[in-house]
């Protein structure tokens, strides 16, 4: 049977008739007439809060948007997904990643639990984080490791490293992780600058073993610690987490100091893997192990929430509400926690990657508009960059804060005033602020008439601007592990409602097909020939050096 276009189903267009009706409405006016809105468009989690009363809905836009949820199969593509099914249709392969923080059910992938092996590798990387921890691991030299460098990117490098800073709170003393991810040199010196060889480990974090960005970092880290401590130490201070044991070892690195995970894990869902290493060495393993919980407690809230009570599931409709029906480009992400600065840059990916496609499940071509641009800053540092455009820049940005009730970092004076300007941002970008309010509030400052005439304009806010804010207790492994879960599983609601296949990532291949192309051409070993004026001309001057 055809599946229908996402656009076609009554659904849709019941939502894109009421999206007329409330175009009018704006946000002041729709708190001014129900006082119950917040209770009435606010969700509690555990002891999270989601406060989405800020959207530019109605309580009447909601059951529109639960039958989206229905429209799109969103029960059925879980159960699929839970059941081990190859969802990722375009490469063939199930999608398991909630296996990773399973605890104890057995899931099947090809007819066989893969539990005994994802217990597997937890064992091993706990004794090998209690092994550097304990000092019981030492370098080539006999000395204890005291820095570790992941060396990955994309998948491999982003879920780490933001979850690393993150959890700063929680570190093991006495051991620095750092991450190592461009191919640009100045990343891997940098970090190499202020490390001893003897006392460095280095973690290659790369799900097939062959990026480019990873190998070139890795083979140069080698050279750094092999022209020091010669190749033998390479045992010693290099281990490999990967997918691909046949190029882990060709690569010199002892099998036994290899991690594996499985083709089932996605790269950008695989920080619940070993992937995970380089976090498990900064915040010890039972910490990891209570981010897996986390993750854990959301997939099972997301398994089994009705859409009324769904988080993921409200995320993901507010979001095609936005961007579909309200026809908003983009969403910013602005956590109010210096901790979580790069979670929109990880999210980039999980979201982008996943859902930024052109062909739907039966590829034909989306015309409806998939995965809107994200972008976004930690507040406040934000306030004093970019939010002049959100606020009076004439365009829609829905905007989504993130806050923790309690500090990670507890200095006296701070955290209140962090909260207060999180919880401002969203009261003035709702509220806006009008020209006869401008007026008045110029005029009781006693300001002439004539400057107000002048400068009144400028202060005047349009408001409207929609935004949802999500309250956490605190910053702890749990909560970010739900955290982290939560759009994970936002993401794939909104993949089911446009029907696209968000585990495959076609769009970054013919850049480095190209790359290889270009290389011996820069390299002078080949003639330009073939190539258009601009690539010509760039590596013309690039060479002229
Ligand atoms: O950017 C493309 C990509 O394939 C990502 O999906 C992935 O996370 C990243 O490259 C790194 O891949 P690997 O872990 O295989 O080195």
């Amino acid at each position: 049977m055809a599946v229908s276009r996402p656009d076609e189903t009554p659904a849709w267009r019941a939502l894109a008739a009421h999206a007329g009706e409330t175009a009018p409405l704006h946000l002041r006016d729709l708190f001014a007439a129900d006082p119950q809105r917040f209770a009435r468009l606010s969700l509690a989690w555990n002891d999270w809060l989601l406060d989405f009363s800020k959207q530019r809905i109605t309580p009447a836009t909601l059951p529109l948007l639960h039958a989206l949820w229905y429209a799109g199969g969103v029960p059925e593509w879980s159960a699929r997904m839970r059941a081990g099914e190859a969802i990722n249709h375009t490469e063939g392969r199930a999608v398991l990643h909630i296996a990773l923080r399973n605890g104890k059910p057995a899931l099947l992938h090809n007819g066989r639990d893969v539990m005994p092996g994802v217990r597997a590798v937890l064992e091993k990387m706990e004794r090998f984080v209690a092994a550097i921890h304990d000092g019981h691991w030492r370098g080539a030299g006999g000395e204890r490791i005291s820095d570790v460098v992941n060396i990955g990117i994309g998948g491999s490098d982003l879920g780490p490293r933001m979850a690393t800073q993150a959890l700063a709170a929680c570190h093991h003393p006495g051991l620095r992780v750092h991450y190592v991810a461009n191919l640009d040199g100045a990343d891997l010196a940098t970090v190499l600058a202020g490390l001893q060889p003897r006392r460095t480990l280095f973690i290659i974090a790369s799900k097939t073993f062959t990026t480019q960005e990873t190998m070139q970092n890795a083979h140069s880290a080698r050279e750094w610690l092999t022209r020091e401590l010669g190749a033998t130490a390479v045992a010693k201070h290099f281990v490999a987490v990967s997918t691909n044991l046949v190029e882990v070892e060709r690569f010199g690195i002892d099998p036994e100091n290899a991690f594996e995970f499985w083709d089932w894990v996605g790269g950008r869902y695989s920080l619940w893997s070993a992937i995970g290493l380089p976090l498990a060495l900064a915040i010890g393993m039972a910490r990891f192990r209570e981010l897996l919980a986390g993750a854990h407690a959301m997939d099972e809230h997301f398994f089994t929430a009705p859409v009324e009570r769904n988080l993921p599931g409200l995320l993901a409709l507010l979001e095609i509400w936005n961007s579909n029906f309200l026809g908003a480009d983009n969403r910013a992400l602005l956590p109010y926690s210096q901790s979580l600065a790069l979670l929109p840059r990880y999210l980039q990916q999980l979201e982008m990657e996943s859902n930024g496609k052109q062909v739907d499940r039966e590829g034909r071509p989306v015309t409806w508009a998939a995965a809107p641009v994200l972008w976004g800053e930690a507040g406040t540092n934000g306030q004093h960059a970019f939010y002049q455009l959100i606020h009076q820049g004439g365009r829609l940005v829905p905007c989504e804060f993130i806050a923790c009730c309690e500090a990670d970092f507890p200095l006296p004076g701070h955290h209140e005033k962090l909260l207060a300007n999180c919880f401002a941002q969203s009261e003035a970008l709702m509220r806006g602020k009008t020209l006869a309010e401008v007026q008045a509030e110029m005029a009781a400052a006693r300001i002439p008439e004539v400057v107000v005439d002048r400068l009144a304009p400028y202060k005047v806010f349009p408001g409207n601007q929609p935004s949802t804010t999500l309250l956490l207790p605190r910053l702890d492994p749990f909560n970010l592990g739900a955290l982290i879960a939560l759009y994970e599983h936002k993401v794939f609601v909104e993949s089911c409602i446009w029907n696209i296949n968000p585990f495959d990532q076609w769009g970054v291949e013919y850049g480095k097909q190209l790359a290889s192309r270009l290389l011996p051409m820069i390299e002078g070993r080949t003639a330009t020939d073939g190539l258009d004026s601009s690539t010509t001309g760039l590596i013309a001057a690039s060479r002229r050096r």
